[in-house]
C-alpha cells in the first residue's frame, strides 16, 4: 500500500461526473496528484463501501479530503496488521510510515501517493495534524498485540486511535465552512456513538483478528460469558460465544442509536451521521444473521439493507447541501512545517517556560506535598481597574498577563493540573458589554496563543451554549491540537458552573441507565466521577481565590469538596507566578486528615526552606520562596498581594 501504485491499476474515471470542475479545483491539477486521490478513493471503496458511500453523501469538493484521510488510516492498519511480520518489525514499518509523512509535511509533497494526497488535504483545507500524533503511536503499539482489562480500557484505546482521525473530518467541514458542527452539547452522545460504531467495526473483523490471535474485546465482557475466550480463540462457535455477540451487538446497536445527536445540526451533516447509524444497524443486523460465519468471514448487511437505507439518503443529502454554499479553498498553503511533530521526540518542538523577569525561581516542594490541582478563582479584575480610573474590561485585560505569568509558574515548579475560573454561568447577569469584552479578550488570547510552544495540555469545561461558535472552535481546536502533551495540564472554565457540571452528569448518567450501561443501586462516587465531562480531572488539593472575597461561587463543587483554600486580598492583575508558588508552599505546609485522625508519626514535614535571593534570608521556621523579599510572607498571604 505504501509503495507508489501501479499506473494501470488506477481507476481513471472521474470522481463524479455532475462535480467534476469542482472535484478538480480540490484535487489540483496534476496529474499525479489526482492519481493519488484516486488512488485514495479506490482504497476506500474497497476497503471499506460503507464508508464510501458515506462520503458519497457528501459534498464533492470534501470527498477526495475525506479519501485521503481514509486511505491514510487504512495504510497504518495495514502495516500493524501484516500478516507473517514480526509485532516488532511491523511497529518499525508505522513509525517509518509516520516519519515520512513528517518529512513529507515539510516538502509539501510525498512520492508515496497515500501522503501525498494527505499532504495535499492538510496543506489545501489547514489541517492541523498535530492530534494525530498520538493516534499513530498507538497504532505503533497495536502492533505489539492488544489487552484490554474493561472497558474503560477499551474506550481509552478507541479515544486514542480513532476519535483524533474522526475530529480531523469534522475540521474539514468547519473549514469549508459548512455549518455542521455538532453540537456540543451532544458531545457525550458522540462518544458513545463513536464507541458502537468501532464496537461494530470489530465484531465485523472478529474472523480476521482471530486468526491473527487478536480479540479486540474487554475481559470485563469476555469474562461475563465463561469459555467465550477460549472459544473464539479456538474458532470455536459455542452457546457462550453466541450469547457473548448477542449481547455486544446489541450494546453496539444502544450505543449507535443517538437521535438526539443530530438535533440542531446542519441537515446536511445530520443525514451523513443518521445514514451511519443506520448503516451500522444493519451491519449489526448481519453480524447477528451470520452465526457461525463470524468466525470465518466478515459478515455484510445485504444489499438491499444498504439500498433501503441509502437511497433515500442520497436524495435528502443532495438537497440538503444544495442550501448551503461551501467554501472551497485557494490555492494550497505551501510546505507545512510543524504540523505533526515527531512522535518518537514527543513535542520536540516545546519550548521552557520564560524565567520570571526578577530571577526568581521555584521553591523546592517535596513531591509528598505537592499539589496535583492547583484551581483558582481569578477574582478582582473589576476593582484593579475601578481603582486606577479603568472600565472594568480593561482589568480583564489586564489579568491576562496573570494567567500566563501562573502557567509559567506552574511549568517551573512542576504542577501537573491548572484550572481557572474565567467566566461563571452565574456571570451572564453582567452588562452585555462586559461580557463581550470579556469575551473578545479570551478570543484574542486563544486566537494569539501565548503558550503555543508550551507544554501544556489545553482544556475547556463548560456550556458552550451563549458562547461565540468561533470561541467554542477555537477552545475545541486548542484541545485537539494539544492532547498528547505530557507537561502541565491546564483546564480554563469558560461559562461554567459547578452545579451545572453535577446536573449534566446526573443526566448524562440517568441516560447510560436507560440504555442498560449502569446499575443505578449499584452506582458509586467513582461511576460518577467516570460520567463527569472531564473524568480524569483529579480531586482540587489547592483553591486560591484572589480579590478579598472568601467564597468559592459555584466553582468545582465535586472536585473541591476537600480542598484546601487559600483566599487572598490582592487583585488578580497584580498576581504573578511568586504568588502562586506561595500558595503552594503554604498549602504543603498544611496538614490534610480527610476525616481520619492522624497517627502521632505523621506530623508534617516542613519542606526545606530554598533562598536564591539575597533579600530573602534564610528562617529555620518558615517555607522561603526563592524570589525576592515579597513573596517571603509568613502570613500566607503575601505581601505583594497587599500593594
Ligand atoms: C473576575 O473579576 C473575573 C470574572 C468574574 C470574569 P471580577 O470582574 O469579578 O472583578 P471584581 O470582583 O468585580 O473586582
Ligand atoms: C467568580 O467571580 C467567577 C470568576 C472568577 C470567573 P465572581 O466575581 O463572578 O463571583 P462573585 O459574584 O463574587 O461570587
Ligand atoms: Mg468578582
Amino acid at each position: 500500500m505504501t509503495s507508489p501504485p501501479d499506473p494501470a491499476a488506477l481507476d481513471t474515471a472521474p470522481y463524479t461526473r455532475p462535480d467534476r470542475a469542482t472535484t478538480r479545483a480540490v484535487t489540483g491539477e496534476g496529474p499525479a496528484l489526482r492519481a493519488a486521490y484516486r488512488l485514495c478513493r479506490r482504497i476506500t471503496r474497497r476497503h471499506d463501501p460503507a464508508i464510501y458511500a458515506l462520503v458519497q453523501l457528501m459534498p464533492a469538493v470534501l470527498r477526495p479530503a475525506c479519501w485521503a484521510l481514509w486511505a491514510a488510516v487504512t495504510a497504518l492498519d495495514d502495516l500493524a496488521d501484516e500478516p507473517d511480520v514480526a509485532p516488532a518489525e511491523r511497529a518499525a514499518r508505522v513509525e517509518a510510515w509516520t516519519r515520512a509523512l513528517e518529512h513529507d509535511l515539510v516538502a509539501g509533497t510525498s512520492t508515496d501517493p497515500v501522503r501525498h494526497a494527505l499532504v495535499d488535504t492538510a496543506g489545501r483545507w489547514r489541517l492541523d495534524l498535530t492530534s494525530l500524533q498520538g493516534a499513530m503511536a498507538q497504532t505503533r503499539q497495536d502492533a505489539h498485540g492488544l489487552r484490554f482489562a474493561d472497558w474503560a480500557a477499551w474506550r481509552a484505546w478507541c479515544n486514542k486511535e480513532v476519535v483524533p482521525w474522526v475530529e480531523q473530518a469534522r475540521h474539514l467541514f468547519e473549514q469549508a465552512g459548512a455549518p455542521m458542527t455538532l453540537r456540543l452539547d451532544r458531545q457525550a452522545d458522540y462518544e458513545r456513538f463513536v464507541d458502537g460504531a468501532q464496537l461494530t467495526d470489530v465484531l465485523t473483523d472478529l474472523s480476521t483478528d482471530l486468526a491473527q490471535g487478536l480479540l479486540l474485546l474487554p475481559q470485563e465482557a469476555l469474562e461475563s460469558f465463561p469459555g467465550a475466550e477460549t472459544d473464539l480463540l479456538q474458532g470455536r462457535w459455542s452457546p457462550p460465544v453466541a450469547a457473548l455477540i448477542t449481547e455486544l451487538t446489541a450494546l453496539a446497536r444502544r450505543r449507535v442509536t443517538r437521535p438526539a445527536m443530530t438535533r440542531g445540526m446542519h441537515p446536511g451533516a445530520a443525514i451523513v451521521l443518521d445514514t451511519a447509524a443506520s448503516l451500522l444497524r444493519a451491519q449489526l443486523d448481519a453480524i447477528d444473521a451470520a452465526g457461525p460465519i463470524l468466525l470465518q468471514r466478515a459478515p455484510r448487511a445485504s444489499l438491499l439493507a444498504r439500498v433501503r437505507v441509502l437511497s433515500p439518503a442520497r436524495l435528502r443529502s443532495t438537497l440538503a447541501w444544495r442550501l448551503t454554499p461551501l467554501t472551497v479553498p485557494g490555492p494550497r498553503r505551501p510546505a507545512v512545517t510543524a504540523n505533526l511533530p515527531s512522535p518518537a521526540v514527543d513535542d520536540s518542538g516545546l519550548q521552557p517556560p520564560p524565567p520570571h523577569l526578577s530571577g526568581a525561581r521555584p521553591p523546592q516542594i517535596p513531591a509528598s506535598r505537592m499539589p496535583a490541582h492547583v484551581a483558582i478563582i481569578m477574582d478582582g479584575n473589576g476593582r484593579w481597574a475601578e481603582q486606577r480610573g479603568l472600565s472594568r474590561s480593561e482589568g480583564h485585560r489586564a489579568g491576562t498577563a496573570a494567567v500566563q505569568e501562573m502557567i509559567h509558574g506552574a511549568l517551573e515548579i512542576g504542577l501537573r493540573h491548572l484550572t481557572l475560573y474565567a467566566l461563571s454561568t452565574e456571570n451572564w447577569k453582567r452588562s452585555p458589554e462586559e461580557i463581550s469584552e470579556l469575551l473578545a479578550t479570551l478570543r484574542r488570547e486563544l486566537a494569539e496563543n501565548p503558550f503555543r510552544d508550551l507544554d501544556v495540555r489545553q482544556r475547556w469545561s463548560g456550556r458552550p451554549e451563549r458562547l461565540p461558535q468561533d470561541l467554542v472552535h477555537l477552545l475545541r481546536h486548542e484541545e485537539a491540537r494539544t492532547r498528547d502533551r505530557t507537561g502541565l495540564t491546564l483546564t480554563v472554565c469558560i461559562n461554567y458552573g459547578g452545579r451545572d457540571e453535577i446536573v449534566r452528569t446526573a443526566a448524562t448518567l440517568a441516560q447510560a441507565a436507560r440504555d442498560g450501561d449502569v446499575e443505578p443501586h449499584l452506582l458509586g462516587e467513582d461511576d460518577f466521577t467516570r460520567y463527569l465531562p472531564l473524568p480524569d480531572m483529579p480531586d482540587v488539593d489547592l483553591l486560591w481565590r484572589t480579590g478579598n472575597e472568601q467564597r468559592t461561587s459555584n466553582f468545582l463543587p465535586w472536585h473541591a469538596a476537600y480542598a484546601e483554600l487559600h483566599f487572598t486580598p490582592g487583585h488578580w492583575p497584580d498576581m504573578d507566578r511568586r504568588d502562586l508558588w506561595q500558595a503552594i508552599t503554604e498549602y504543603s505546609r498544611r496538614q490534610r486528615r480527610h476525616g481520619a485522625v492522624p497517627a502521632p508519626s505523621t506530623t508534617p514535614e516542613i519542606p526545606r526552606t530554598v533562598h536564591s535571593h539575597p533579600n530573602c534570608p534564610p528562617d529555620t521556621d518558615a517555607v522561603k520562596l526563592s524570589g525576592p523579599s515579597p513573596s517571603c510572607s509568613r502570613t500566607g498571604v503575601s505581601a505583594r498581594t497587599q500593594r
